[in-house]
């Protein structure tokens, strides 16, 4: 099979695209023929080794410390069902499916081996592969930051900073999904998109910085790392809480303390990459109550490109990266994820 393998870190160029053997599932695997997948945020991170200030030493723990431990990027893709190992039940050959390897990477490649318990789900017929690969990251970190760690309740107020990236426009989709009051921020180019989302308001943050706005949300979602605790705290109704998906080193470690003397709440940490979530999120889209953004579909052979594009850090939604799916039209498909809105 043909994949993209680095083997130091550093920007798009390091990706090699290397011929390797075609992996062989175990008893308990599948083997995933990868129709589409995409580059995430977190594939910048692991290439460019792109940590917060502070959190350099974690990010070479975490990814290795001279060199990438897992050679091959890649952390979302929907695909077809190849072949099944002895033990396999709840997948069978030809199964088209949506797969999470997240932190365990391996989708950029035209096939992966996973264990049927990770996190695959069966890929509803009605959406197309380009838009299935792009579910998993954005939409499980959002409902997992919302819903089960943030406690998001009808009525609230919610303000979500960075809502035109991946994260971000699962942020404004979900919060109104579950009734929520939404306030998106974003750059002049993207009010448009974060309208369309669903934002009863947006606030460009090239003209208006939202902490210093007076108290006026019962939660504030930084999906970007611009809004540090001391600004946010500002914005927020007492007892309001902040969900740090991005942010400094200083707040992931000392926020939590420091909201609650303000009578306040912090919550950061890992979205966990759980398939109980990839099922809810999968539904949620098969209902039309969510649908994941595509900036822009590249071909597999232009990887490095597509790597590209997610460094300039303003993508909108999720960049898709096709390798021959049934229905891959090889187009530009932002406007059309748009006419879905
Ligand atoms: N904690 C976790 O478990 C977890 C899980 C997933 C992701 N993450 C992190 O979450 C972050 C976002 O991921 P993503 O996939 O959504 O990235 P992304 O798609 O690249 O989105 C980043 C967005 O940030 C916006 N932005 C840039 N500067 C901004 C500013 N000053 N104010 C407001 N918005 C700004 C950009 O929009 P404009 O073009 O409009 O500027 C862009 O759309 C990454 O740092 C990622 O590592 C954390």
């Amino acid at each position: 099979m043909y994949a993209y393998t680095y083997t130091r870190y550093g920007n798009p160029d390091v990706l090699n695209h290397v011929e390797l053997p075609t992996p062989t599932p175990k008893a308990n695997d599948v083997l995933i023929r990868i129709c589409a997948t995409t580059v995430s945020a977190g594939d910048w991170r692991a290439r460019s080794l792109t940590m917060p200030a502070g959190l350099g030493l974690i990010g070479r723990l975490v990814f290795g410390i001279t060199r990438p431990r897992k050679p091959i990027l890649g952390t979302e893709l929907s695909g077809v069902i190849q072949e099944v190992g002895a033990n396999v039940t709840m997948f069978h050959r030809g199964d088209a499916v949506i797969g999470f390897p997240g932190a365990r990477f391996g989708a950029h490649a035209e096939y992966i081996v996973m264990p049927e318990t990770g996190k695959i789900v069966h890929k509803p017929d009605a959406l197309r592969f380009e838009d299935a690969a792009a579910i998993p990251f954005g939409a499980t970190t959002a409902y997992d930051f919302l819903v089960n760690k943030g406690k998001l309740s009808a009525g609230e107020r919610v303000l979500i900073n960075g809502a035109s990236g991946s994260v971000g426009s699962a942020c404004v989709q979900m919060a109104k999904h579950f009734g929520a009051d939404v306030t998106g921020v974003c750059s002049t180019t993207n009010i448009d998109l974060v309208r369309a989302l669903g934002a009863d308001r947006v606030i460009d943050y090239t003209t208006t910085d939202f902490t210093t706005q007076g108290p006026q949300y019962d939660m504030v979602v930084d999906t970007v790392g611009s809004a540090p605790w001391v600004r946010t705290q500002q914005a927020l109704v007492p007892q309001g809480r902040m969900l740090l998906i991005a942010g400094s080193t200083s707040d992931m470690i000392l926020g939590a303390l420091r909201a609650r003397l303000k009578g306040k709440r912090l919550i950061g940490g890992v979205a966990s990459e759980s398939v109980e979530v990839l099922r809810k999120v999968v539904q949620m889209t098969a209902d039309g109550h969510f649908h994941p953004i595509i900036d822009r579909c590249f071909d597999f052979s232009q990887m490095i490109a597509a790597h590209a594009h997610v460094d300039t850090g303003h993508k909108k939604g999720n960049v898709v990266v096709t390798l021959g799916s049934p229905n891959n039209t090889g187009k530009d498909l932002h406007s059309a994820a748009l006419t879905h809105l």
